[in-house]
Parts: structure tokens; sequence; C-alpha cells
């Protein structure tokens, strides 16, 4: 399966930090925005990765990621002129994608939780249908809101709603089957001009083809669009590194864990980011897993 991250948008809610710099590559404490929900995919086994910028952002993800040969994956880039929603990534992508299967994951969104990485693998490998992440929230009406019948069967999904039927907010990462071109190519713009993804997801929904998976109140799911929430997601991942010595969001880390490179070019990895306490916990890794 491939992946896209799409790091668009104008950053209006993190004004005027992101006036001139992409939101997605604003620092989450000790890493860029980007690299959490990349290192979401890759541990979902995916190595074919397309990041989708604006025209004048999309310079510098090349710069910080290259051609992705230094974590094991291939990295394709894309402009996004207009931010005309979450959807049209899939057009954008259209020919990347090849008519294959394909997740999304959004520039701004950190998932942490225990064994993610066996539900982003059970996503990944359902051959049909489409699979979304809710996760309880208390500010509903921010996000897509999904909403269940008694026997727990997902059976609306709105945008934004003014008065939400749960308090089940999607997540800004999807799974979709090889249809998802398609149907993307088929939905048209809301009241607000976008093509949502929400959309989209109602037309799997339509066919009982959506799975929701139900994120346990053990996980976190953050995202950075403002202020605060960018503060949360940094305070957050401080919290955990320092608590645990555990890295929270490293693709170099997670590239190591699932085989994409090895000892030695994860070492090169650390090498790289000098005396960062970053640097020093990937060498660790790399010297704890030494035969
Ligand atoms: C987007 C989606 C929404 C989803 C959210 C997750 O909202 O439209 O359905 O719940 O991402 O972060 P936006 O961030 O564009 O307002």
């Amino acid at each position: 399966m491939k992946g896209i991250i799409l790091a668009g948008g104008s950053g209006t809610r993190l004004h005027p930090m992101t006036l001139a710099a992409s939101k997605q590559l604003l620092p989450v404490y000790d890493k860029p925005m980007i690299y959490y929900p990349l290192s979401t995919l890759m541990l979902a086994g995916i190595r074919d990765i397309l990041v989708i910028s604006t025209p004048e952002d999309l310079p510098q993800f090349r710069r910080l990621l290259g051609s992705g040969e230094r974590l094991g994956v291939r990295f394709a880039y894309a402009e996004q002129p207009r931010p005309d929603g979450l959807a049209q990534a899939f057009l954008i992508g259209r020919d990347w994608i090849e008519g294959g299967p394909c997740a999304l994951a959004l520039g701004d969104n950190l998932i942490h939780a225990d064994h993610l990485s066996t539900l982003l693998r059970a996503a990944s490998h359902r051959p049909q249908g489409a699979t979304v992440f809710a996760y309880q929230v208390r500010d509903p009406e921010r996000y897509g809101v999904v909403s269940f019948d008694k026997t727990g069967r997902a059976v609306e999904i709105v945008e934004k709603p003014a008065a939400p039927q749960s308090n089940w907010a999607v997540v800004g990462l999807y799974f979709y089957d090889s249809q998802v071109s398609d149907i993307a190519a088929s939905i048209r713009p809301s009241a607000r001009g976008e093509l949502e993804i929400t959309d989209l997801n109602r037309v799997y929904l339509q066919q009982a083809a959506l799975h929701v998976e139900r994120l346990s109140r053990g996980c976190a799911w953050l995202d950075a669009g403002t202020p605060d929430s960018l503060l949360q997601a940094a305070t957050f991942v401080q919290t955990i590194q320092s608590r645990t010595g555990m890295l929270v969001g490293s693709p170099e880390e997670v590239a190591f864990r699932m085989g994409f490179i090895d000892g030695d070019a994860l070492r090169e990895q650390a090498r790289q980011l000098g005396k960062t306490d970053l640097g020093r916990a990937l060498m660790e890794l790399a010297e704890s897993a030494a035969p």
C-alpha cells in the first residue's frame, strides 16, 4: 500500500507563525510536525509516500525529507495549488497511486498508542473498503463526527456538525482500497467549496464498506493546528520522551524497528543529528540492538 501525507493549507489559525513557514514544518517539541504522521505511515509498513504541499512550501519539504533513501522509503512530491479540500489529495496523486490502495495522513495529526502498529497493519491489509479511526473528544464540532447505532455499527458521518450526534471525532488517518481515486473524482465541493474527506468516507459508509476503528482512552490523538494544540502536542511529546526515554514520532527509529534500515544506517542518522538528545537516543538504540 502507498500513502499520502497532506501538508498543504495556509495555516490561518497559526498566523503569524505560518505567514512565512509551512505549518507542518513547525516544531512539535524536538521534531518538525510532519515527522509524526510520517512515522505513523511507516509504522503501517508503508514505504512509498507522496508528500503534497503548496507550491511555495514544497521545496522545504524536499529539503527536509529528500529521496527517502536514508529512511529506507521512497518520497514523491506534488503540489496542491489551492486548499481545495483533503479529498483532492487522491486527484492530485491519481497517477502516482496507479489504481492501487492508498492511505492518507494529515500533516498536523499525531497519534500515540500502545499496539498502534497492530491496528495500522490490520488497516493496511484490509483488502476491501476503507478504515478510519475514531477518538472521543470534548469538542466534536471541530471535526468529522461518526455516530453509531445500538449494535455499535457506524450509521452516520458528518463534517463539523453544529449539533454532533456523538463525541467520536474522525482522526486524520485514513486507509482506502483501490476505488479511492474514482470515488474522490465523483464527489462535489461542499458548501465551503472543498472536496471533503468526510464526503468520500460517506460513500464508503453507504456501500457498507467503512470500517470504523474506535481508539480506546489509552490512546492519544492530537492535532497541532492552533497555538494551544501545538503547545499541548509539544508538551505531550516532551513528557513521554523524558519520562520513558522512548521516542515519539521518530521516522529514523521506526525505519530501524520496521527493518527498513540496518544498525549502521541508524548510526549514521544518529551521527548526523550530532549532539542533540534525539541523536543520542538514536545512537543508544543502534548500540543496544547491536549483536
Ligand atoms: C479535517 C477533516 C475532519 C477531521 C480532521 C482531523 O478537518 O475535515 O473530518 O476530523 O481533519 O484532524 P480540518 O483540520 O481540515 O478542519
